[in-house]
């Protein structure tokens, strides 16, 4: 532990912290060198990160531009993901490691060795080609943190079949959605999961999905609860480990892919309540999570490694699964909630398994900061090495705490941005090369390049805010919205001639991030949030429009605005709503409001809070003003409401928010 005097002077001092010197003698990255390195050989040196993976056949080109905004990469090579993850590890004489380590909801845990992971795909892959899962057929996987999910990844990786999770947390509806959409006729999912200690029946929402789907779906279900809930295989599913146990020791050829191909669908949130069917391609998607894994955090094939996502989200699959796995690191899984059994969960697994690195969201670190410093306390958590947040903006407060608490002082931290449609990280420190700035994510990776524009388009000045951009393409990079070409570029690009400024050498299209940000002298950007109506709860992606719709369904209600506000264990939606006959709501018109969310969106979206209004706040325009709602909802100072059409509802809103 570092002496704490020091420490305190470090974090005191200009809101600059180099990385401690044992941090750097040992990373991956030292030499400053390679952001020059990148920019003389763009897009050339993207090669590096397309050598950390075994190709079938090499490339002919790194980079096709021809067809921009629709890039290419690596272009004419052929590798398999699944081969990538597990086989050469194998090969490589590590097959007696650990690949997975999970920790579940119940305290049970479970350790794959490469080899266990290696027979366990080769049988489930054989077992989805018997069920008639050829290449390039879409398989749904609905399933909580269980090992079965990775697994079942990779296995549809190695037929070359691309999955699209459905993150267990969304309903029944919207995985029905997502199954109609991608016309998926494959379904892997659990008998259930549990929630706080509780049996919870995840296979009658995926029934309820398929009652409404209007092709036929094949489905495979997992047993994940034992005897703690009855286990049901009807007459269209198939029993997960008899699958198994039918293709015991069968081995599956890893199928060639070309870099282009999908590897999988990832189904996210945007303004309107169409939810977004992003392509990640195989060879760039795999080189840029292999390569930041590394290079960003920093990992090796002897770390223990630890990101707490879901892996139904983006992160889950880039920094759980293929990243970590690429490299043949061992990758903790974890099923549970970080305050059950008790609010020192988190770091007994840390302490337990001597993790290395760890990588986590912004509102943990928050809820973590507000149960007390005794919980880190209570452990040795000196196995740490590097910490890492993504999701959302981190405030500086949270981030000197986790630095302090959790790393002792000792740990460098990565704030990685980065998004869905981005496959892998940005926007981030190298953390064996450069200071961090709390608060601020960091320069560009090196071969990324950001700009901050203004509503025209045009660059703005250093720390002035404005919207997020990219103007280059990279590897990683979502190639379009599956079925609708035309949405991805209206949803993302700005075309050369409306941009003049941009670099015209790659087609010089400009991605739209949908983030407010600022870069300063030293070319840090700071993410200042979302600039639509997109919400994090608890690092999952929401559409504000995809819950409103759904609370304004129920009778009576006239409008609804949700927002994030602080919750218990993180962070919760609020919702105001005004009714039809400008009368306050009832337990009766509440209950509705959270049956209709879980049943339509998902429980995690449900409002925790609902603040019953005559009449939401608006601009002259007619726009809600969510920023309003917000500060409200965290209980902040409001700012400037003169833009308000209806400047007296505040009263009877702050009023409202604290009677609930
Ligand atoms: C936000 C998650 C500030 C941002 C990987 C982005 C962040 C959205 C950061 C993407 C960060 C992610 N600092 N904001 N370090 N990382 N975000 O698609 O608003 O679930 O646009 O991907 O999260 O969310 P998504």
């Amino acid at each position: 532990m570092t002496d704490r005097s020091d420490l305190e002077a470090r974090l005191d001092g200009p809101d600059r912290i180099a990385p401690p010197d044992e941090f750097v003698q040992q990373a991956n990255v030292t030499d400053p060198n390679i952001y020059h390195e990148f920019e003389q050989n763009w897009p050339e040196v993207w090669e590096r990160a397309a050598d950390l993976l075994d190709w079938d056949s090499e490339w002919d080109d790194v980079l096709v531009a021809e067809d921009a905004p629709f890039y290419e990469w690596f272009v004419g090579g052929e590798l398999n993901a699944s081969y990538n993850c597990v086989d050469r590890h194998v090969e490589n004489g590590r097959k007696n490691q650990a690949a997975l380590k999970w920790e579940g909801k119940l305290s049970e845990t479970r350790t794959y060795t490469y080899q266990d992971l290696y027979r366990e795909v080769n049988e489930f892959a054989a077992a989805l080609r018997e069920l008639g899962v050829e290449e390039g057929d879409i398989v749904t996987l609905y399933m909580p943190v269980v090992p079965e999910l990775p697994i079942a990844m990779l296995a549809c990786a190695r037929i070359g079949a691309p999955h699209s999770v459905v993150f267990a947390g969304l309903s029944g509806k919207a995985l029905g959605t997502r199954i109609e959409r991608s016309a998926s006729e494959f379904l892997v999912t659990c008998d259930g999961y549990y929630r706080r200690g509780n049996a919870f029946n995840l296979k009658s929402k995926a029934d309820d999905a398929l009652l409404k789907v209007d092709h036929d779906v094949t489905s495979v279900v997992v047993d994940r609860l034992g005897d703690a809930l009855p286990h049901v295989v009807d007459g269209d599913s198939r029993d997960y480990h008899d699958l198994l146990a039918e293709h015991a020791g069968a081995v599956v050829e890893p199928v060639a892919r070309d870099a282009e191909d999908l590897l999988f669908l990832m189904y996210t949130s945007g303004t309107t309540g169409e939810p977004k069917g992003v392509e990640h391609a195989t060879g760039g998607y795999l080189a840029q999570v292999a390569w930041t894994a590394q290079s960003v955090l920093d990992l090796t094939p002897e770390d223990t490694y630890w990101c707490s996502a879901d892996i139904g989200w983006i992160t889950g699959h880039s920094y759980i699964v293929y990243g970590p796995l690429a490299l043949g690191t061992t990758t903790m899984l974890y099923e549970g909630s970080p305050d059950y059994p008790d609010r020192d969960r988190i770091w007994e697994i840390v302490e337990r398994n001597a993790v290395d690195v760890f990588y986590t969201a912004p509102t943990a670190i928050r809820a973590f900061m507000k149960w007390g410093a005794e919980y880190p306390e209570r452990h040795d958590l000196s196995s740490l090495r590097l910490l890492g947040t993504v999701g959302e903006p981190i405030n500086p407060r949270a981030w000197k705490w986790y630095y302090e608490h959790v790393g002792g002082g000792e740990c460098p931290i990565v704030d990685t941005w980065w998004q869905t449609e981005t496959g892998g990280m940005m926007v981030t420190t190298l953390p064996g090369v450069d200071d961090m700035k709390p608060g601020s994510a960091g320069p560009p990776l090196p071969g990324i390049d950001t700009e901050v524009v203004d509503a025209a388009g045009a660059p703005v000045e250093d720390d002035a805010a404005g919207y997020l951009s990219i103007t280059r393409p990279w590897p990683g990079m979502v190639r379009t919205l599956h079925g609708d070409d035309e949405r991805f570029i209206e949803e993302y690009w700005t075309h050369p001639d409306e941009a003049p400024t941009s670099d015209q050498s790659d087609g010089g299209w400009r991605y739209d991030a949908g983030d407010g940000a600022m870069i300063d002298e030293d070319g840090y950007v700071t993410v200042l949030g979302r600039i639509d109506d997109v919400l994090s709860v608890d690092g999952h992606r929401l559409g504000t429009m995809e819950v409103e719709s759904s609370i304004v369904d129920v009778e009576g209600v006239a409008e609804a605005a949700v927002v994030v506000g602080a919750g218990a264990g993180g962070s919760d939606v609020f919702a105001y709503v005004s009714t039809e006959s400008g009368r306050t709501g009832d337990q009766d018109l509440r209950e509705q409001i959270v049956g209709n969310v879980e049943r339509d969106v998902g429980e995690f979206a449900a409002p925790a809070r609902i603040v019953f209004t005559t009449e939401l706040p608006k601009t002259r325009s007619g726009k809600i003003m969510r920023r309003l709602l917000e500060s409200i909802a965290r209980g902040e100072p409001l700012g400037d409401t003169s833009a308000l059409r209806n400047p007296e509802i505040v009263g009877e809103l702050k009023e409202a928010a604290r009677e609930d």
